[in-house]
């Protein structure tokens, strides 16, 4: 009826899905995430019981967790072994829970989940505790069995989110991440008060470089309008830029039912290379420098089949245009926070392709907001 058109389009805040509402909402939640975190120059994690000794002790980091939230843990990997020089593996937690994994005090398990709900998350997590690991936990829903489970929580304060595809979720467990690395290195003592402060800052500068990269909409709808009738995307990347090639083909295989996966670039040579052929869709993710010529060499392997390349890249590395044929550009950044603004596009483009596609995009066929049965 009419009143429930009202009455929906007012919960939208006048936007046609959640899932646009919570695209844009992410500048502010990353900043509720962020800013009471930072007190007088130094990162406060709420009442974490985590001890600098035992941080110190830590031999190992496992990360678990599943969909979007796993890929966070991917991104993860990456920026806590860089800042802690702690091993760490990321497994989602149908895989993690039954694969016995080797697990003691001197091991951290850090539990990714939106809802805090996950079954196969939970089920992992009382698993590490049994086993005798330490326990810390990303969550969004305060009071959720994760959260209470978990020896230490730090929440995300992204606020209700409706649509299915997460988004503002997962861009306030990316700023936790953060967080978390910058902590955790400077009780381990390996930064310098001044790298201290300056990652601090970035932190800090972080919700309005996303606002930044938000600004790029009627670039990525254009683009979307070339694509959404493609049959198959590839996203490829290396390190974060891979970990970023997940989270980028997730997002557009579950709202607009395009067949697509993420590969790391230097793995297309072992087989993916052969289903290249003449018009497919490649998007490239080159926004980290010191893997940026590797990259453009991936470009030209795929050009060579014929494929047809969206490079997504930083603004200084105009030369992706001379191998694209299409670049988009996110704002210059902290390398290790890239991943925040990577990220922006690659919704934005499932987004409008699935729009264009008329898909249901808040509530996509065959996919539940939280999964609390195996
Ligand atoms: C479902 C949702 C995903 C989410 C995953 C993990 O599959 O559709 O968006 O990433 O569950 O959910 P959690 O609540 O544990 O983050």
């Amino acid at each position: 009826s009419h009143i429930d058109w009202d009455v929906s389009a007012a919960e939208k805040g006048g936007y046609q899905h959640f899932m646009a509402k919570e695209i844009m909402e992410q500048p502010k939640a990353v900043r509720d995430t962020i800013s009471p975190r930072i007190q007088n120059g130094k990162i406060v994690l709420d009442n974490i019981t985590l001890t600098a000794e035992q941080i110190k002790s830590f031999s190992k980091i496992y990360i678990v967790a599943c969909g979007s939230a796993y890929h966070v843990g991917v991104v993860a990997k990456y920026v806590l072994e860089k800042f802690t020089r702690i091993p760490v593996e990321v497994d989602v937690a149908s895989e993690f829970r039954y694969r016995q994994p080797i697990l003691d005090d001197k091991v951290l398990v850090l539990v990714i989940s939106q809802s805090g709900e996950t079954a196969d998350t939970l089920a992992a997590l009382r698993e590490a505790k049994h086993l005798g690991a330490r326990t810390l936990s990303i969550v969004n829903v305060v009071g959720s069995s994760i959260a209470n489970d978990s020896d230490d929580v730090i929440y995300t304060w992204a606020g209700p989110e409706i649509a299915v595809a997460t988004t503002k979720a997962y861009s306030t467990q990316l700023a936790v991440v953060y967080l978390l690395a910058i902590y955790f290195a400077d009780k381990l003592g390996v930064l310098s008060a001044e790298e201290y402060a300056d990652y601090v800052a970035k932190l800090q500068a972080l919700p309005d470089k996303i606002s930044e990269a938000l600004e790029n909409k009627e670039q990525i709808q254009y683009l979307a309008s070339q694509f959404f009738n493609v049959k198959d995307v590839f996203f490829i990347g290396r390190n974060l830029d891979y970990a970023m090639s997940l989270e980028g083909s997730l997002k557009l295989k579950e709202i607009s039912y395009i067949h697509s996966d993420a590969y790391a670039a230097g793995e297309l040579k072992h087989g993916t290379i052969s289903l290249v052929e003449d018009g497919t869709l490649v998007i490239a993710l080159a926004t980290q420098d010191a893997l940026f010529d590797k990259m453009i060499s991936n470009v030209k392997e795929v050009k060579a089949r014929g494929a047809v390349v969206l490079g997504l890249t930083t603004e200084h590395n105009k030369k992706i245009e001379q191998v694209a044929d299409y670049a988009l550009y996110v704002p210059e950044f902290c390398e290790m926070m890239q991943p925040s603004l990577a990220v922006i596009p690659l919704q934005l483009f499932a987004y409008y392709v699935a729009s264009m596609k008329g898909c249901d995009i808040d509530k996509p066929r065959n996919l539940a907001k939280s999964v609390t049965v195996e």
